[in-house]
């Protein structure tokens, strides 16, 4: 008998083909409700899950003891319970490296865009409301030649890091750890979060999900950036206080923010939604088609490995 593989959302195709042979059910294109995927999580034995599910102890109960493995298609893991899938034996992946480049893209984008309005520019032209070409009509910071502070210097704030020397940007970061050699290769420096904050033109979090990181930008060190500073968030949401976000960018203590994640996805914080200087994307960081297919590639290989008895590509350390 082939093992039950639940698969949370409908993925690219390039991840199902590696699947074929196993017993597959594939929920549907858009987030399953909590009801529909304690039912069909029944029996499986591996669980090929997204951010939009939270993997813990009640899902893991309705699986059942046949379950193996929680392939998480996502390099941030913090919707699963990994303390809870240890005491079971359970193996936990993730898709890390696959996604460095593209979401340091996203992250990039949304620099430029928030810095140069380009969603408020977009929005006048659209509007009609467009009516000629004006000497100071939509300006913003040049990002060229500015100082990037970059808080979390993993894969992905290097990638982002390394963009920002394209554009003959002073680099500062911050971590738990200092990393000399990424420091020598990139030229940047290591600097506490206060520093880094006051000393930014432009601040771009990559920093893991975790309670130490739950709200590591709020109101004060909203305070320490510069009027004129830009803050990105494309790591997880809740690093950022939302609230004390909004009343930074409505009272001018920073210039404008782009962000790609939020505390209650899909939600948005009404005063967020208000605002011309903030630039909303809904979570795309990861999201081109060749890296969408990578992801799927790589959960795919690691369940199927567990399954298999082998050893996956990329499980999350214990
Ligand atoms: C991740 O991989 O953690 C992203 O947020 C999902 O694309």
């Amino acid at each position: 008998m082939p093992e039950k593989v639940l698969i949370t959302r409908k993925i690219p195709d390039a991840g199902l083909q590696l699947l074929e042979g196993f017993d597959i059910t594939i929920l549907s294109e858009s987030p399953p409700e909590r009801g529909e995927l304690l039912e069909a999580v029944r029996g499986a034995a591996g669980i090929l899950s997204t951010v939009t599910e939270t993997v813990d102890a009640e899902l893991m109960d309705a699986a059942g003891d046949d379950l193996k493995v929680v392939a998480n298609m996502a390099v941030g893991y913090d919707n699963v319970d990994l303390g809870d899938a240890n005491e079971r034996g359970v193996v936990v992946t993730n898709t890390p490296e696959v996604l460095n480049e593209t979401t340091a893209d996203t992250a990039f984008m949304l620099l430029l865009a928030a810095a140069r309005r380009l969603g408020e520019a977009e929005r006048l032209l659209r509007s009609g409301g467009w009516e000629a070409w004006g000497p100071m009509q939509l300006t913003g910071p040049d990002v060229w030649g500015k100082t990037l502070g970059v808080v979390g210097f993993g894969r992905i704030g290097q990638a982002v890091a390394r963009r920002a020397r394209g554009f003959d940007m002073d680099l500062v970061y911050h971590d738990q750890y200092q990393n000399e050699e990424a420091e020598r290769e990139l030229g940047a420096r290591y600097l506490g979060l206060d520093e880094l904050l006051q000393k930014s033109d432009f601040v771009s979090i990559h920093t893991p999900l975790t309670p130490e990181t739950t709200h590591l930008i709020g109101a004060e060190e909203l305070g320490l950036m510069q009027p004129t500073a830009v803050l990105v968030n494309s790591s997880r949401g809740p690093v950022v206080d939302e609230a004390a976000l909004a009343d930074a960018l409505k009272g001018g203590s920073i210039f404008a923010a782009g962000l790609d994640v939020y505390e209650e996805e899909p939600e948005v914080h009404p005063k967020l939604l208000g605002l011309e200087n903030v630039v909303l994307a809904p979570h795309i960081g990861s999201a081109s088609i060749e890296t969408r297919d990578k992801m799927a590639v790589l959960a795919a290989e690691n369940l199927a490995a567990v399954l298999r008895g082998e050893e996956p590509k990329t499980p999350v350390d214990a």
